[in-house]
């Protein structure tokens, strides 16, 4: 579908002043073991991932929906969802200054806020058609050995989802996570996957798609006409 509607990556490019992008990495200076994906510099390789996740979602031909984007990071995908007009918040935990001043540079108001275990989600405003949180790392919890992690199990993401579903998506809403892969090419434990299921969770590669209301199969891609606040689902 993204070669049948084609989207100019060109065009988005040619709004992105690379130069201040630049000024902006010599004032933040990487780590020079960074890897490549850490490089948020990059405008052509930012756009390039996020007008994927832009149009696998179609939200490059939906009417305008209201976008919030947990772990926004340098806040590319929002900034490519405004331009093809939707309302767009983000929200990350401001411990990157580097993140902070892509953010504020494209534009993308952000929540500066920490997504804890058992915590509700902060004040985010009004209900919202699409919650995305991609390449994940909040449910990942520190332990006493450095660079050792805990990973939330069926407990908080049962909390999670009781929290953000009725409190942060409208009616028709979606809430889609994207894992990051773990080193044996899992996204997570076998009782997590048994509670998302039972949640009516829908599966694509590392993408776990969920309706507002327990048991509702949503689809990745939908159309949602501007004016009445039903989606026209796209089979
Ligand atoms: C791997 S980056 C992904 C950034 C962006 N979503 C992307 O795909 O390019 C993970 C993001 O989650 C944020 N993050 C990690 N743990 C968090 C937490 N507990 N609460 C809020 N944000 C968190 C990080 O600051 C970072 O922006």
């Amino acid at each position: 579908m993204r070669w049948t509607h084609p989207v100019s990556a060109a065009k988005i490019r040619a709004t992105v002043d690379q130069s201040a992008l630049d000024k902006l990495r010599e004032k933040y200076p990487r780590r020079p073991d960074s890897p490549k994906i850490n490089q948020f510099e990059d405008a052509d390789y930012w756009i390039k991932i996020n007008l994927k996740r832009v149009q696998d979602l179609w939200l490059d031909r939906s009417s305008p929906m209201r976008i919030l984007d947990l772990g926004c990071g340098s806040g590319f995908f929002l900034y490519i969802c405004k331009l093809f007009g939707h309302d767009v918040t983000g929200l990350d935990r401001d411990t990157n200054p580097m993140f902070r001043a892509i953010v504020e540079f494209l534009g993308v108001p952000r929540i500066d806020s920490d997504i804890e275990p058992y915590v509700p989600l902060s004040n985010v405003g009004a209900p919202f058609d699409l919650v995305t949180a991609y390449r994940i790392c909040f449910q990942r919890i520190p332990t006493e050995n450095k660079g050792v992690w805990r990973e939330w199990g069926p407990g908080e993401w049962q909390f999670f989802l009781n929290d953000v579903r009725p409190r942060v998506l409208r009616p028709q809403g979606r809430l889609l996570l994207d894992f990051n892969p773990r080193d044996d090419g899992t996204y997570f434990d076998l009782d997590v996957r048994e509670l998302f299921e039972s949640e009516g969770a829908r599966f694509f590669r590392s993408k776990v798609l969920f309706g507002s209301r327990r048991g509702e199969q949503p689809k990745f891609k939908i159309l949602k006409p501007a004016d009445n606040r039903e989606s026209v689902l796209v089979p």
